[in-house]
This record gives C-alpha cells, sequence and structure tokens, in this order.
C-alpha cells in the first residue's frame, strides 16, 4: 500500500529525477526476472537532492532489505565486515559519502563488489593468517557529492553510475504541494511556486522552507500559504529573490566586494566566509554555476556579469 510519508517509497511516489528513475526502472525490471540482485549503483549529486530516499525506493523496487552505513561511520575492516555479514541475499547495502571509507575498507569492497566475498586477517604477527568469508549476492548502492572524489578501482565497480540533478522548478512545487498536504496545511499554487523557486534546485530545501513558511502563515495570516506570506516569510529568513541564502550570499559578495570580481582561490573565498573548503565545492558552487552567478576558471573563481546585476554593483568588464 502507499502510505504517506514525507520521504517517497516508490518510483510511482518519487516526484523528479525522470532519468535517473526511468533507467533504474528497467535495470530493477530486468533483474528482477532473471531473479538476481540489481548492479552495484553509485548515486553522486549535490547535498539534498533524495540520493538516501532513491536509495531506498530502489531496495522497496527490488523487494529487499536495507541496511545503511556511511563512510565516516566505518572506521575499521572490522566494522564493514560487521555489517556485510548481516546482509541476505540481494539486500542492499547503502553507503552514504561513500568517498570518505578509510582505505582499507575501500580495498576490502573490491572483492566484496566483483566477488562476494572478503578475506580478512585473523591472528596476530607469526599466527596470523587470512580467512575467506564468503557473502551473499548483495546490492552496493553507494552515494557522493562529486563521482571525481572516488578512486578509479572503486568507481569502476559500479555497473550503474547515476547523476542527480538540481530539481526544475514544477517538479519542486509538486513536492512542496505534496509535502503541504502530508502536513494538512493548505497551501495556493502560487505560494508553492514561490517557494520552489527559492529551494535552491533540492527538495531538503524546500520542505524546510515550507515548515517555517507555515509557522508564519498559521502565527500571521489565517493559516494558509499564498504568494504574500511566503515571500514575507522567506525574505525575514533572508533567502532572495533568487533562492540564495546567507552563505551564497556572503560568498559573491566577497569575490566582488574584496576581490573586484576574482579570479579569486577557493580556499581563500572559503577562509574568508568560514566554511569549509569542500562544503563551498559541494554544496555552494554546483548551485551558482547553474545559475551563472559564478564561474570557474583556470586562475579561480569569477563572480559574472549576473552577479554584479543581481546584488546591485555596476560591472566593467
Ligand atoms: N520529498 C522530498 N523529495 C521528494 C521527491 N523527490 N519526491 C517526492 N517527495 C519528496
Amino acid at each position: 500500500f502507499l502510505e504517506k510519508t514525507l520521504r517517497p517509497q516508490y518510483f510511482a511516489q518519487y516526484i523528479g529525477q525522470d532519468k535517473v528513475k526511468q533507467e533504474l526502472a528497467i535495470y530493477i525490471q530486468a533483474a528482477k526476472h532473471r531473479e538476481e540482485s540489481l548492479d552495484h549503483v553509485l548515486l553522486y549529486g549535490p547535498p539534498g537532492l533524495g540520493k538516501t530516499t532513491m536509495a531506498m525506493v530502489i531496495a522497496n523496487e527490488m523487494g529487499v532489505n536495507i541496511r545503511t552505513t556511511s563512510g565516516p561511520t566505518i572506521e575499521k575492516p572490522g566494522d564493514l565486515v560487521a555489517t556485510l555479514n548481516e546482509l541476505e541475499p540481494g539486500d542492499v547495502l547503502f553507503v552514504d559519502e561513500i568517498h570518505r571509507l578509510p582505505r582499507v575498507a575501500e580495498e576490502m569492497l573490491y572483492s566484496a563488489m566483483e566477488d562476494f566475498y572478503v578475506d580478512i586477517m585473523v591472528g596476530q604477527g607469526t599466527t596470523a593468517h587470512p580467512v575467506h568469508f564468503p557473502l551473499p549476492p548483495f546490492t552496493l548502492i553507494g552515494a557522493t557529492t562529486r563521482a571525481g572524489m572516488l578512486s578509479a578501482p572503486l568507481r569502476d565497480r559500479f555497473g550503474i553510475i547515476s547523476h542527480m540533478q538540481y530539481y526544475e522548478e514544477k517538479d519542486l512545487k509538486e513536492i512542496v504541494q505534496r509535502s503541504a498536504e502530508i502536513f494538512q496545511t493548505e497551501i495556493v499554487e502560487e505560494g508553492a511556486i514561490e517557494i520552489a523557486l527559492r529551494s535552491r534546485g533540492t527538495p531538503r530545501i524546500a520542505n524546510r522552507l515550507l515548515k517555517r513558511v507555515r509557522d508564519f502563515a498559521q502565527v500571521q495570516a489565517n493559516g494558509v500559504i499564498d504568494r504574500k506570506i511566503a515571500d514575507k516569510a522567506l525574505s525575514l529568513l533572508q533567502v532572495d529573490s533568487a533562492g540564495l541564502d546567507l552563505i551564497d550570499q556572503k560568498l559573491i559578495k566577497t569575490m566582488i566586494e574584496l576581490y573586484n570580481g576574482g579570479p579569486v582561490g577557493l580556499s581563500t573565498l572559503s577562509v574568508n566566509i568560514g566554511e569549509e573548503r569542500e562544503t563551498v565545492e559541494d554544496m555552494y558552487e554546483p548551485y551558482l554555476i547553474q545559475k551563472g552567478f559564478l564561474k570557474r576558471t583556470p586562475r579561480g573563481r569569477v563572480a559574472t556579469a549576473l552577479a554584479y546585476e543581481h546584488f546591485g554593483y555596476s560591472y566593467q568588464a
């Protein structure tokens, strides 16, 4: 049955990412027909686009259990062996932030993925010997913010590589409407559009903003979310008209005010705004690049004419 929770459970409920869904649906149908486990899947793309949700949907569509872990959680090979040991035939093992797996654990995954076994070292010193440990066939689903962060040997062992994209506004609008229904909150279409336009193409942000706008609608209006109350709430939350949050704004303004628009190095920029380099590269830059506010050049990052215009600075090339 199709229970209505915020996280979609099946492809039929999952809005957007049509290309990823269509491809995966075929591979899942084929694997089920052959009564085999699904080939390993790598999902990559910026945070908040539904990679974890997609892994859960894949497991549901395959009709198998999912076990979830993450790169930073696995500190030593034994942690990985313990998790692999719990798998039943066909199960999905979801490894979030797979690029942060320790090297020894990653190397253990090679044989696990390719031939469903691991060799573990037992004993100390002269008594140390490898023990062959067979595994049931399983599907590894790895999630990462950038495919380029994986080593080639690991990346090459994924038969299916899917790139999650920022959501189109019409899909985000639908997600906001669906979430509002689950929250039992009344929302007019223009209200949903306003939230969708200002969510950085990201469902996680759309749902978070929806909750805050709902609070405003409840306290300052009649509880119904329309365009006006959405705009008022989002402006107070300092989400600007292009959907840029405070950190996006600070990043671009720093480039313009301190570095004359660039080029400026990513590390310098990150230090200036007080964020990790990796956070800026994975979370902030991709959206600013897609929206045409920022460019990557061999000499560093550059603010575009559009960025100058958006923030009300005059631009000379
Ligand atoms: N909630 C968050 N992401 C969603 C999606 N892609 N489809 C439906 N509901 C969602």
